[in-house]
This record gives C-alpha cells, structure tokens and sequence, in this order.
C-alpha cells in the first residue's frame, strides 16, 4: 500500500506587499516545493498581498492588533487561526511586527522570517539603507527563525549580494530582492524535507542523501 506523505502546511503573515509570498506561491505552483499555504493573515486591510492570496485562492483574514486588547491577545488569536488549519510552519514575509510569547511558545522553531541583511548586521527595519550606510561592500539577505527578539533567531540560509558604488537604496533592494526570493522557498524546501536541525543558535542542514564524498548538497551550497 502507498504511503500517504501529507504537504507541509504552510501560514503566511505579511503586511504589504507579497512579494515573498509570491515568491512560495510559485515554488509551490512550478513544483520545487511541496507545501500548501492554507491561510495569509494580514495586519493590513491594504496590503497587496490580500490581492494574491484571492487570485489563487488562498484564504486569508484580516487581524489588526488595535482590535485587541494587549499585544499577547493578538498573538493568541493569530496563532489559534494558525492552529485551527493545521499549519506546520508559520512564515513572516514581510510582516511588520516583532512576533509576540503566544505565538513563538505554539511554534517554536517552525517559523521563518527573511530580513533584507546578513544577519546579524543590521537587523529592523531599512536593513539595505543601514548597509549603504555603513559602508558594507557586500549584504544579503537572511532566513532566519524566529524567536522574540528582533531578526536575532538562529541562522538558516543566507545569500549574498555586492554593493556598488553609486547604489541607492532601491537599486540595492532590488537586487538582494531577487536573492530573497531564491532563498526563502529554498529554506522552506529544506524544512519540508526535514534537513534542518537546530542546535542552539546554530542550525545544521543535514545532507539530503548521504554520501562519504559530499559534505553538503550542491544546490544548498549554491546558499550558504
Ligand atoms: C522584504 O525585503 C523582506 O526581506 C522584509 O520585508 C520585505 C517584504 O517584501 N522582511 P515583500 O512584502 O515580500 O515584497
């Protein structure tokens, strides 16, 4: 009898405007990713992301904080919509809070941000001005998890990207975007394929097959 393997379950939390969450839709749409995104929650009844959870059909619920009577009780409602769907991962793309006990204590190391800098340089927000800035010649991005302070969870995956004299912040954005995208279906894949340990603050991806010849899959390589 075959097997029933279930997709990961996937809850997005974003504020603007998607592109991240784009970015999962289509890993999950071309296949390079085996996972299901039941429900976006948004803090922001105009984020762009509400239009690309309709177009494909994606429920997602509008949950503002000033509804709520603390923060904790605004965690405690987001993370029981997540519990009530069965979400393995909870994934903040984009989401512009620092996530709250309620929510990390229901899934801790099982959820994901990606901040716009090699961490841990530079984390909160403008992390692309911060490295122009200070002068950085080469930044990133990261993924990261998530835990209650801010952007200081252990260490997924992260991408580089040069700094050019002449950059402005958008063109720089821009261009660790394009990485952004990469990486973040990427370190959701590795979660999929249950290749990721965390030990501490460290996170070890562990080989896909194993081999005495390769220390680290190539296609993660290209990453890290
Ligand atoms: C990205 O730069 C991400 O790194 C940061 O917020 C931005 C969200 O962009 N956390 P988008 O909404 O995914 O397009």
């Amino acid at each position: 009898m075959k097997k029933h393997i279930s997709k990961l379950r996937l809850g997005v939390l974003a504020s603007g405007r998607g592109s991240n969450f784009q970015s999962i839709i289509d890993a999950i749409g071309n296949k390079s990713l085996k996972a299901e995104i039941v429900l976006l929650i948004t803090d922001n009844p105009a984020a762009f992301a509400i239009e690309r959870a309709r177009k494909h059909g994606i429920e997602y619920l509008i949950i503002q904080p000033k509804k709520f009577i603390s923060r904790d009780v605004f965690y405690e409602e987001v993370s029981r919509e997540l519990q009530a769907r069965g979400v393995d991962l909870v994934i903040l793309a984009g989401f512009m809070r620092i996530i709250g006990k309620p929510l990390i204590d229901v899934f801790p190391n099982r959820t994901m941000n990606i901040h716009p800098a090699l961490l841990p340089a530079f984390p909160g927000l403008h992390g692309q001005k911060q490295a122009l800035e200070h002068g950085v010649k080469i930044s990133g991005c990261t993924v990261h998890f998530v835990d209650e302070g801010m952007d200081t969870g252990p260490i997924i995956i992260q991408a580089a990207a040069p700094v050019y004299p002449g950059d402005t912040e958008e063109i720089l954005s821009e261009r660790i975007l394009a990485l952004e995208h990469k990486i973040y279906p990427e370190a959701i894949r590795l979660f999929s394929e249950g290749r990721i340990a965390v030990e501490g603050r460290t996170v070890k991806i562990k080989e896909n097959v194993p081999s005495e010849q390769s220390v680290v899959n190539p296609r993660v390589r290209e990453f890290i």
